[in-house]
């Protein structure tokens, strides 16, 4: 059987690339796959949250619960946001509501490290009494996100209001007085305790934020951004 030099040239060049490419396509996948659960892993996620009675606080921990990564919760008015801001790969920014809007400090937060959340922010929360069953109330709630989003580029991709609570006799003197005369002028009812927290929702927010995570990772490491 003769053999043209050139056929056997061309075919060896054929199956020497087939190997390399395909060897190297699953060693980049095989890297890339494990790549992705180190980075995972390894990510350390900051849950920065402002809270005055409470609500806020146990929703980042029943959400950093849900996430199940590396996930440190910081209290806004605990911490000096310019010695954090490094420290962290990813952030989750969620903030109580009152008087129809956010924390000051995560709203100056939000402006003055803006470019660090155009690039690190994987999720937003409000935490409040007004829940997303009207029309009127979901644009309500689209204003408590403005104090969180007006800065940045885009929002991030993953954002929800979850149910906050009232506890009357934890209340300021201010606060009292101004709720009173709310519930007494506006809403004609007497002020009393509610409770709306979803331990379940925010949890499942959690596992959401899981998962955008690993995606934004993987993509990351597979060079697709
Ligand atoms: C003084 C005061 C004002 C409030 N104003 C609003 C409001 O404008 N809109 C709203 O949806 N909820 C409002 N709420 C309900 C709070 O969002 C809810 O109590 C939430 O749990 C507060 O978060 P925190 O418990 O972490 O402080 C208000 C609560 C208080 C005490």
């Amino acid at each position: 059987m003769k053999f043209n030099i050139k056929e056997i040239t061309r075919r060896g060049f054929i199956a020497t690339t087939v190997k390399t490419t395909l060897g190297g396509y699953l060693a980049f996948s095989y890297g890339s796959a494990i790549a992705a659960v180190l980075d995972q892993k390894d990510t350390r996620i900051g849950l920065i949250y402002a809270s005055r009675y409470g609500a806020t606080a146990d929703n980042a921990a029943w959400i950093a619960k849900g996430a199940g990564l590396d996930v440190t919760l910081l209290d806004i008015e605990a911490i000096n946001v310019s010695s954090v801001i490094n420290r962290y790969d990813r952030f989750i920014v969620g903030s109580g509501v009152w008087r129809e809007g956010i924390h000051e400090a995560i709203r100056t937060m939000m402006t003055k490290y803006a470019a660090v959340f155009d690039e690190k922010l994987i999720a937003s929360f409000v935490v409040c009494g007004t829940q997303p069953n009207s029309e009127e109330n979901k644009a309500r709630i689209a204003g408590y996100f403005s104090g969180i989003h007006d800065p940045l580029k885009q929002p991030p991709l993953l954002s929800q209001a979850l149910g906050g609570r009232l506890r009357v006799e934890s209340l300021s003197e201010q606060d009292y007085e101004l709720l009173s005369n709310f519930y007494h002028n506006i809403l004609k009812t007497e002020l009393a305790n509610w409770d709306r927290t979803d331990p379940a929702a925010a949890r499942s927010f959690g596992e959401q934020t899981n998962r955008q995570i690993r995606s934004v990772q993987t993509r990351r490491v597979s060079g697709a951004v």
